[in-house]
């Protein structure tokens, strides 16, 4: 009896792989994952994100996450049945996090804010909590679980490590950056990205995923902003389409390394998380996934065609918010809601967008 129960418990675990697969989460990056650091730490760069309607939809009060509910994060840890991923700076002193951590700061850079500081336009940053930053309060917390690189193996083996998105904002396009010039970062940023996943690798961890760049030239931001008069400058789908091919070189050049990666360390599962294809289907075909108002005009914002005003963002005196987020793509501007969350995550899940799949278990 005894037997026959323990058998079936196994066979459970097997054939419900997915719910099981991983009992942590470890999280780094910007505002597309961060669920409340930016705002712990004062938000002072951005402080609409501690007010209404930001968390509006699934939370009902602002959490830092910048959008009215859920972010690709939190529908991975629900897709995982893990709790939502607590930011690292809400933890305890001594806190023991049983579910993993998130150090992802909204605003942060790949590169650290000495090089903007350096450069002398530090004043661009949101945060200085920039990649290395959230790697240092990795190693701080880590030492803490486990010491030899086996160790640390035997106890990240069953976590899943996601490295961004991380890169939107060393790339200030909004800010007034030009193509040419920040085409130049490019391989410093992806070095950025791909030092720090090997830094993850050498301190103990097995799985990871590292996401490429949104089709930003979609954002309702960017066709405000960035607004061209020529025609030919806009795809099928009414996106900015010098923007968009910028930020699939930047994900060609992250997938190029990621390769090389791989081949350094055979044991890890680096799997690439393709953002931008997963999001562009529902700019392609915004109908289909319930967008009824469009993909590319803001739910909260401060007015103009595409509802973006950028001296009247989400939350701020001025802006005006929609009455059905889930019917829009675009949040605030430059942030998706929940519903477009959503999708991606899903798209990472189950469908096709993540190399190799995240659901499969060979390397
Ligand atoms: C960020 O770093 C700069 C340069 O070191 C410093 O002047 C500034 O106060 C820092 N900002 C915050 C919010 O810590
Ligand atoms: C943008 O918002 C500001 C502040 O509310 C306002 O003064 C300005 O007229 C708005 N611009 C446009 C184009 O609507
Ligand atoms: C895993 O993803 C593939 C597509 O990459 C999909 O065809 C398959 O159904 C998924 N399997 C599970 C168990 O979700």
């Amino acid at each position: 009896m005894r037997v026959l129960f323990l058998v079936a418990f196994c066979f459970i675990r097997t054939v419900s792989m997915s719910p099981l697969r991983y009992d942590s989460i470890y999280s780094f990056g910007d505002s597309l994952s961060d669920t409340g650091n930016l705002l712990l730490s004062g938000a002072l760069g951005f402080p609409v994100i501690g007010k209404l309607p930001y968390g509006e939809t699934f939370f009902k009060h602002p959490t830092g996450r910048c959008s009215n509910g859920r972010l690709m994060i939190d529908f991975i840890a629900e897709a995982y049945g893990l709790p939502f991923v607590p930011p690292y700076l809400a933890l305890a002193k001594g806190g023991k996090p049983q579910h993993g951590v998130n150090f992802a700061v909204a605003g942060a850079t790949a590169l650290d804010a000495k090089f903007y500081f350096d450069k002398g336009i530090g004043s661009i940053l949101t945060t200085n909590d920039s990649l290395s930053v959230q790697l240092g309060w990795f190693k701080q917390l880590k030492s803490t679980f486990c010491n030899t690189k086996q160790d640390c193996e035997n106890y990240f083996k069953r976590s899943l490590f996601l490295m961004g998105e991380i890169g939107g904002n060393d790339y200030p396009f909004i800010l007034g950056g030009s193509i040419k010039q920040l085409q130049a970062r490019v391989p410093l940023v992806i070095e950025a990205i791909v030092a720090a996943t090997s830094v993850l690798i050498e301190e103990g961890a097995v799985e990871l995923v590292v996401p490429g760049n949104l089709p930003f030239g979609c954002s309702a931001a960017y066709l405000t902003l960035l607004q061209s008069p020529n025609k030919a400058d806009y795809d099928q789908d009414g996106c900015l389409k010098p923007y968009n091919a910028f930020y699939k070189y930047h994900n060609a050049q992250l997938k190029l390394a990621l390769e090389k990666l791989r081949l350094k360390y055979p044991h890890a599962r680096i799997i690439y998380a393709d953002y931008y294809g997963a999001a562009k289907r529902f700019f392609h075909a915004p109908l289909h996934y319930g967008f009824s108002n469009g993909a590319l005009s803001a739910c909260c914002g401060g007015g103009g065609p595409y509802n973006f005003n950028n001296s009247a963002w989400c939350g701020s005196p001025g802006s005006k918010l929609c009455s059905s987020p889930s019917t829009f793509a675009n949040w605030d501007g430059l942030h998706l809601t929940e519903a477009a969350y959503r999708h991606i995550a899903m798209g990472l899940i189950n469908g096709p967008f993540t190399s190799p799949p995240l659901n499969s278990t060979s390397i």
